[in-house]
């Protein structure tokens, strides 16, 4: 590691998803800056198509845990948001204008989600930087028609994912990433490096070995072959496109 660094650097590098809280309560003037400063993330051509659900109501919470797969801490954790990606609102500002805004396009649908991850990414900074903790929740993708009717969404709106916030009851420890030299690619792309790889075996089997007290033998090749050797929510193309997206 370089020896560049600065606050916002070390807040970022101290990351860690929490899935355990405190009973404290988070003040609403708090969760509002948070949203506020992922407001301020970039927005590709300004068009700004996020949407933030924050969820109080303890129905709507069960419902949202069971349709994540029952993870507890949606239920549980002082705030819960889901960030939507939303194309719906500016459909309407161009209706005002009588305008029939054309929909259905898989860039559209890039723009909507990579415009959405980097606000959330911004809340979760500052929400960090408050002192808080959360996690991200790609669960609700299990159940998304169950997420749509619970939180009302009309077609154009996609929520993407979850997160709980709320101030740390753990400290799981940092979770090792690639080495920065598999990452970060000069000039052309770099197939993978094998003896790279190897010892980034090594420094995660130590992690987990570490982390769950010797129960958890593997590495990131096993955890890669056992996350990516399956269909991934083979339901997602079907959901997307009867809300209207990914239609051409
Ligand atoms: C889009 C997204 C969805 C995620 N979904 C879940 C989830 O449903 N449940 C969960 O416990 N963690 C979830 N995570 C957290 C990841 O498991 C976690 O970030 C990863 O293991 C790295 O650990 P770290 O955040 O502690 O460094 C998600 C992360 C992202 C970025």
């Amino acid at each position: 590691m370089s020896n560049v660094n600065s606050a916002v650097i070390e807040q970022m590098m101290a990351h860690q998803s929490i899935r355990k809280f405190t009973d404290d309560d988070v003040p609403q003037a708090m969760i509002d800056t948070i949203v506020a400063a992922g407001q301020a993330a970039s927005s590709s051509s300004f068009v700004q198509v996020s949407s933030v659900i924050q969820v109080t109501d303890k129905a709507k919470r069960e419902t949202l845990q069971a349709a994540s797969g029952g993870q507890v801490y949606v239920g549980s954790c002082p705030v819960f948001l889901v960030f939507c990606a939303d194309l719906k609102r500016n459909q309407a500002i161009c209706a005002a204008q009588g305008i029939d805004m054309p929909t259905g396009f898989a860039e559209q649908a890039l723009i909507a989600s990579i415009d959405t991850a980097l606000f959330a990414q911004n809340s979760m900074l500052a929400a960090e930087s408050l002192g808080l903790g959360g996690v991200y929740i790609g669960g609700i993708r299990n159940q998304p028609q169950v997420v749509t009717q619970c939180l009302n969404l009309p077609d154009q709106v996609v929520p993407l994912f979850g997160m709980c916030l709320g101030y740390p009851a753990q400290d799981p420890g940092l979770k090792p990433r690639l080495p920065l030299a598999m990452v970060l690619h000069q000039d052309s792309y770099q197939d993978l490096d094998e003896q790279q790889l190897t010892s980034y075996n090594q420094v995660l089997s130590d992690y987990y070995q570490q982390r769950t007290k010797g129960k958890l033998d593997t590495n990131f090749s096993e955890h890669i072959e056992k996350t990516l050797n399956k269909e991934a929510r083979p339901h997602m193309l079907g959901y997307l496109q009867d809300q209207g997206w990914f239609t051409k």
